[in-house]
């Protein structure tokens, strides 16, 4: 029998009580049906326990970031406050950047009260000026530059024949350039060092596939995607790996904005019959981030459920 809500082979009699010819229910059969029906519910725990990866799985995950130093844009909430903390968690101390003052704090606070070191810095990540400067302050502070996620995003979701200048023009700013200028600014001391990880957040729609609404979104993803691959060839020799993370349709303040119908589609959708977690999203960036990750380069690391599969 296939349970087709979770993908989950079992075993389960796919019929109604066992019933004798008088009508009665035999006792056995019932216990053993019984019996059945309770190992199925506890398979299906079981099954769910291990695939949604929480705070305590990342946890399992180890890499060795002690003595480096991290970037993190969009670090303020979702999956980048997730990214931060996971690599603090890991040893690195790590400068994170957002607009939003709040979120920030949240994020240092969890990084410190777990014993681990951050510094926030307010930053448009498209202001060019504010983004040299806060790379050489990080450089000032701690020194070098090991790790640099490009995780800051925005959507502005319309049909193309409705989509204005400014939703076009933001996206493609923030999403896109704001990337590049970080890359830029940070490539130098990465190049100089001879090592270097960055990682930027590209995403399934424009990565993998279309999505409707998100012309804008997925230019901007795809572009970031072919950034990626390019950079990676300027810079693998000095030892600077460049690599891209697609998460799928993750739980987060950006896919909550779609509703729940929509969310509800989309679940239809995925293989894994569910939305990713920022825990899935921060343990593929956790490892493209750390020194085992060092001959993969220019790749695109999608984190999906399947659906793009
Ligand atoms: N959530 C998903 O399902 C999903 C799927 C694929 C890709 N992504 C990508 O992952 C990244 C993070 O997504 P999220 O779901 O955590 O989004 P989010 O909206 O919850 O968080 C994005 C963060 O980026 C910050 N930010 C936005 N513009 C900025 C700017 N100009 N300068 C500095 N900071 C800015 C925001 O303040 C916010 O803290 C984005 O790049 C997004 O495109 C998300």
């Amino acid at each position: 029998m296939h349970c087709p809500a979770d993908g989950l082979e079992c075993h389960v009699p796919n019929r109604a009580f066992p019933v004798v010819d008088d009508g009665a229910i035999d006792a056995s059969e019932a216990r053993m049906h019984g019996a059945l029906v309770f190992i199925h519910i506890m398979a299906r725990i079981i099954h769910k326990k291990e695939n949604i990866m929480n705070e305590a799985t990342l946890n399992t995950l180890k890499a060795d970031l002690s003595g480096q130093v991290a970037i993190v844009t969009g670090a303020a909430q979702g999956l980048g406050q997730r990214i931060a903390i996971t690599l603090a968690a890991n040893g690195a101390k790590v400068a994170c950047l957002d607009m939003k003052k709040e979120g920030l704090e949240e994020t240092i606070q969890a990084i410190t009260d777990a014993g681990g070191i951050a510094k926030a810095h307010e930053c448009n990540v498209t202001d060019r000026e504010r983004v040299d400067q806060v790379v050489d302050h990080v450089v000032e502070d701690w020194e070098k530059i090991d790790i640099l996620v490009n995780n800051a995003g925005i959507t502005r979701d319309t049909l193309l024949p409705r989509m204005t200048d400014d939703e076009f023009e933001s996206v493609i700013n923030v999403n896109l350039r704001g990337s590049f200028l970080f890359m830029r600014a940070v490539s130098r001391y990465m190049m100089r060092a001879r090592y270097g990880r960055i990682i930027n957040m590209a995403s399934i729609s424009g990565a993998r596939m279309g999505n409707p609404g998100q012309t804008n979104y997925s230019a901007s993803k795809a572009a970031l995607v072919g950034m990626t691959r390019s950079l990676s060839k300027e810079i693998a020799g000095r030892g600077v790996t460049v690599n891209a993370v697609a998460p799928g349709f993750i739980q987060s303040a950006m896919t909550d904005a779609l509703g729940d119908v929509a969310k509800e589609e989309a679940k239809k959708r995925i293989p894994a019959k569910r939305l990713g977690t920022a825990y899935e999203v921060a343990a593929a960036v956790l490892f493209l981030a750390s020194p085992a990750a060092g001959y993969i380069t220019g790749h695109t690391l999608v984190v999906d459920g399947g659906i793009t599969g």
